[in-house]
């Protein structure tokens, strides 16, 4: 038999918990495919666990120590945060260590740093658990798709803010019910920021980007709007037009350059994404010789994320996780398309007074904007009162324009008399080529 692989598992938390379990309920199977048993020789952490089964391995509070260790082959980061993780990343890179990590918000701000520190120490980074937990969504881009040239893609990548939208949409629950019935469920963090406003969503964008278009790791250049401006009443609306509302990650190549946007959606109701609901995760890449595949599956919790670490530590241990390096922003040449550049469907949502005329108003300027509508819904009946005048709700979806186009158009349109406060916005995705 060769060599054991020999691991270090910093971070004693939920991943942590279930690679451990994994290792011990799948060892047979783990170590056939690997060619050789999986050792696990340090856990390192901020406290010890106990009860927590650690394979034999000693329980350290320095995660120095397992980088000093020369018997250990790779360190798999499971502590989280940004400084003390991205430190650590580093620091056994550079130790020639080969570094398995779930951390997507290192991975999109620091990930070309780490691809590179990779290569030059000749070890391996991997992060498949860091985008959609148990789907193995890196190795569909990296391995699977090889020889594609991917068009586009776009993946319900947040699990919380899909949970929230689907309360929204079934149990017509308000945000804030539903968003605290997601955090006493254990779907949502005490403190859901990320989630909601969509910076984790724009993290893993950020990484699946990368794999597919050589852009490196551009986190700050990714267009991100949360679900936290959404109410029951678009999602309604949106249902009457024969649409979902959901929250995607969209990259996209264009004439321009590449598109990277994370948002609330209308996805048509008959598309394979509108009905993936709950806290599912799912990301279509639409390729030119594939053309469409879809992967689906849950996005977080300690069995599913294990299942990808794990993953990542049987490639190492095969020898099949070799440096590379995607190739880079500069390489390939292509930029980030600028948001005014954008091209979209729109749903709009226009506050008007209740009196004839304002959608002829409305529609002409639209029509001088060169925007065509394509489905209008105009309630006499749904009258809100929540400002001093009394105001009715245009909905209006429009066919693809740009989104600076429809800038203007939004400021023309807030400037009529008639209408009453600021036009809700939301883009449609029809998932073709451009
Ligand atoms: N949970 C998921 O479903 C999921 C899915 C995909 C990716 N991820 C990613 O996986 C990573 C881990 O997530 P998790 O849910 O397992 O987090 P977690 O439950 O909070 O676990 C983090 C663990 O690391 C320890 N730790 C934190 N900071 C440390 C430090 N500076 N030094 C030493 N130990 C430290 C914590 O110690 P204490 O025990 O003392 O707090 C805890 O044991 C994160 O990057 C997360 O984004 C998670």
């Amino acid at each position: 038999l060769e060599r054991a692989l020999t691991i270090a598992i910093c971070g004693l938390g939920t991943v942590a918990q279930g690679v451990l379990e994994l290792l011990r309920n799948n060892a047979s199977v783990i170590a056939a495919r690997s060619g050789r048993p999986i050792r696990v020789r340090h856990v390192a952490s901020r406290s010890e666990k106990p009860g927590v089964d650690l394979l034999g391995a000693a329980f350290t509070t320095s995660l120095d120590s397992t980088i000093e260790d020369p018997e250990v082959d790779v360190v798999v980061e499971l502590i989280g945060g940004e400084e003390a993780a991205d430190l650590l990343v580093r620091r056994a890179l550079s130790a020639g260590k080969s570094v398995v990590t779930a951390n997507k918000a290192i991975i999109a701000k620091h990930g070309d740093a780490y691809l590179r520190l990779a290569r030059d120490a000749g070890v391996a980074f991997c992060f498949e658990s860091a985008v959609a937990g148990g789907i193995p969504i890196i190795g569909a881009l990296t391995h699977g798709l090889a020889a594609n040239r991917v068009r586009w893609l776009a993946g319900i990548i947040n699990g919380t803010s899909n949970y929230i939208l689907t309360a929204m949409a079934q149990s017509a629950q308000p945000f804030a019910v539903a968003l605290s019935d997601a955090q006493a469920l254990g779907y949502a963090e005490a403190d859901p920021t990320f989630d909601i406003e969509g910076i984790d969503a724009a993290h893993k964008l950020t990484i699946l980007a990368s794999l597919a278009f050589g852009v490196g790791f551009r986190f700050d250049d990714v267009y991100t709007e949360g679900i936290d401006t959404l109410n029951i009443e678009d999602i309604e609306y949106a249902r009457q037009l024969g649409y979902r509302i959901k929250h995607l990650g969209i990259a996209r190549l264009v004439a321009q350059g590449v598109e990277l946007r994370v948002h609330p959606t209308l996805v048509p109701e008959k598309h394979m994404l509108a009905s993936v609901d709950g806290v599912m995760n799912a990301i279509m890449i639409h390729a030119d010789a594939a053309g469409d595949t879809l992967y689906y599956g849950a996005g977080a919790g300690a069995a599913p994320t294990a299942s990808a670490v794990v993953a990542d530590i049987v490639d190492i241990a095969k020898g099949t996780a070799v440096p590379w390096l995607p190739a880079t922003h500069e390489d390939s040449g292509l930029r980030v398309v600028n948001m005014k550049d954008i091209h979209s469907g729109y749903y709009l949502k226009i506050p008007s007074l209740d009196k004839p005329g304002v959608f002829a108003r409305a529609a002409t300027i639209l029509s001088e904007h060169e925007i065509s509508i394509e489905a209008v819904i105009q309630k006499e009946q749904a009258v809100h009162h929540e400002t001093d005048r009394a105001w009715v709700p245009i909905v209006i979806l429009t066919h693809e324009i740009s989104e600076g186009a429809m800038d203007k158009a939004i400021s023309a349109l807030e400037a009529l008399p008639d209408v009453v406060g600021p036009i809700k916005r939301i883009r449609v995705e029809h998932f073709a080529d451009v």
